[in-house]
């Protein structure tokens, strides 16, 4: 972890936090153990890098489409398959987001990392202008886009997914988790596209909603 940093020094009591995960580690610790250290040095990470693990508020899809139109387009492709003009100069290449094998190990959290932090070694360079918060817009709806088909196939059926898990699973997990991960944690693969495919934009339609019937409430 602490290798990945970017270009900042290690903080010394990061270093010291990871030196003690490591001889954790070695001394074969109890997981209890390991996960209370390690959970000490990622607080410190996130604090020192100023990284956010997840979003305050749930990203809106539509907003990371226009985001990715202005930003990524060229090298990521307009269909998102990798196949943008830039791209065949490019070694390695840009990634399709519906390359499994590249998507599986994802998480929001990842791509806001590889967009705020780059991939070093590749055309991947940080891309510093976008904010946060559109920064997980983006990122949201690149990890929405292998699940587009299953989510739209059965509406209800997604919808009613959602709903079922909806107050089991945060935020902060969806947006830290891997598909691999929310696939053991949350069951189904509709379950999964459901959550992925989910915007922002909903709530604010909910939200738009409840406000009309409580004002109707009040009109009278
Ligand atoms: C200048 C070209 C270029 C632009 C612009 C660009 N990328 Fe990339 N991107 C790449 C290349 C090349 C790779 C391949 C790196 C690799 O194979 O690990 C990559 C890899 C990635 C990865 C994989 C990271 C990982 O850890 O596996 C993600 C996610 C990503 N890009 C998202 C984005 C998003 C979102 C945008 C727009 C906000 C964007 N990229 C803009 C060239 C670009």
């Amino acid at each position: 972890m602490a290798s990945q940093l970017p270009e900042t020094k290690l903080h010394p009591e990061i270093l010291a936090l990871t030196n003690k995960l490591d001889e954790l580690v070695l001394k074969k610790a109890t997981p209890d153990e390991v996960g209370n250290a390690a959970q000490k040095a990622k607080a410190q990470v996130m604090q020192v890098t100023h990284l956010q693990s997840a979003p305050t508020s749930w990203p809106n899809i539509s907003r990371g489409k226009q985001i990715y139109a202005q930003n990524c387009v060229t090298c990521h492709g307009e269909k998102a398959d990798g196949q943008g003009v830039a791209a065949t100069a490019l070694n390695p290449p840009p990634i399709s987001f519906f390359d499994a094998s590249r998507m599986n190990g994802l998480s929001p959290f990842k791509v806001f990392n590889a967009i705020q932090i780059g991939v070093p070694g590749t055309a991947m360079a940080p891309i510093k202008k976008i904010s946060d918060e559109d920064t997980w817009a983006v990122a949201f709806y690149a990890m929405s886009l292998r699940h587009e088909a299953l989510a739209q196939q059965d509406k209800d059926a997604a919808q009613k997914a959602y709903v079922s898990v909806a107050d089991k699973i945060h935020l902060e997990d969806v947006a830290s988790l891997s598909d691999d991960q929310l696939l053991q944690s949350g069951g189904s693969e509709l379950v999964v596209a459901s959550f992925r495919t989910y915007s922002g934009e909903n709530d604010y339609k909910r939200a738009l909603e409840n406000s009309k019937v409580l004002s109707a409430r009040f009109d009278h």
